[in-house]
């Protein structure tokens, strides 16, 4: 049984929400509108437990907390790996943007850009320098995340000012956990309007060529790539499970003991969800031991710290 985003599990309320009560008219000037009387207003008619169970498909979670629409996106997300070729409005960009700006940010540093790439040319050699993923190609926009010191560095130039610290190890940390942060923003927001996306690590496979092919200066480093645009409904691969809260939540003080059963369990929960697609039925087990198998398994980026060193990250 194909389980879904989610969408059949959640109705919104009956009633429609109040209309905003202030808008701007032609001119631009804000206008009031009235709240409208509203009746019997209803409560939510679905809590969040069936889309909560599709993601771990574990029958000892409690449930019961309620539904809204933000927990309906975040609990239906699926990664989007087939596109309809049409563009993303610039208004949405703009909003997507906006939300991503809108994460939390360490000391407001905000170390963090994106790149939009568009151009057909450009998104094929970046696909080519990430394995020949077809996505970046066929999504109508691709993004890139941007760890970004070089901004921080020219203002402080600018300033006269010496900024020793940004050549420290923890400030290229700070730089890639905001990017991180803005990007998961961006994907929430995204799916909030019916859009999909799939994150690329693949983008660090080479990543002085894809600073190269993206201009990129020195302290700027291209975190990873972000495919988004309208999912094509033929592509859709559903909520794929999670490790059991068991296994990755500790209380007080880390447990390093793992319950084989507790693996045994999403091994076959995985299982079951790539038979469910007719997708090859490799264990996860075995899927992230080889991930990780040699240095080779890595795909070019067990030389990381040497890429770094040549995008001017000293990272004392
Ligand atoms: C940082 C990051 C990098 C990823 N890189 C790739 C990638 O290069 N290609 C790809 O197809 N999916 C990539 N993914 C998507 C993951 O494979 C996907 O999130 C994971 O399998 C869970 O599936 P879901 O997102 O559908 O729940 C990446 C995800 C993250 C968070």
């Amino acid at each position: 049984m194909e389980i879904d985003a989610g969408r059949a599990f959640y109705q919104p309320e009956v009633n429609p929400p109040f209309p905003p009560t202030r808008s701007l008219d032609r001119g631009g000037k804000r206008r009031h509108h009235p709240r409208p009387s509203r009746p019997h207003p209803e409560p939510p008619v679905t809590d969040a437990t069936d889309l909560i169970n599709a993601r771990y498909r574990d029958p000892s979670l409690l449930g019961g907390v309620a539904m809204n629409p933000v927990l309906e996106t975040i609990l239906s997300h699926s990664s989007c790996r087939a596109f309809l070729p049409d563009p993303i409005p610039p208004a949405t960009l703009e909003a997507i943007i906006a939300a991503a700006a809108s994460a939390a940010t360490s000391s407001n540093l905000q170390v963090w850009s994106l790149m939009v790439v568009e151009d057909p040319g450009r998104k094929a050699r970046l696909a080519a320098l990430a394995g020949g993923q077809k996505h970046i190609e066929q999504s109508p926009t691709f993004l890139v995340w941007l760890a970004d010191l070089a901004r921080l560095d020219t203002i402080a130039k600018q300033s006269q000012a010496e900024i020793a610290g940004i050549h420290f190890l923890e400030l290229f940390m700070v730089a890639l956990i905001d990017a991180a942060l803005a990007a998961q923003n961006a994907v929430v927001a995204l799916e909030s309007l019916g859009l999909g996306s799939v994150y690329i690590g693949a983008l660090r496979n080479q990543p002085e060529k894809v600073a190269a092919e993206l201009g990129l200066p020195k302290l700027v480093f291209p975190a990873f790539g972000l495919s988004i645009g309208t999912p094509d409904p033929k592509g859709t691969s559903g909520i794929k499970p999670r490790l059991p809260q068991s296994v990755v939540v500790h209380r007080e003080q880390y447990d390093p003991t793992i319950d084989p059963s507790a693996i045994a369990a999403y091994d076959t929960r995985m299982s079951a969800f790539q038979t469910e697609r007719n997708m090859p039925d490799e264990r996860w087990t075995q899927r992230v031991i080889s991930r990780v198998r040699t240095p080779d398994s890595l795909t070019g980026r067990h030389r990381m710290r040497e890429a770094l060193g040549n995008l001017g990250f000293e990272l004392k």
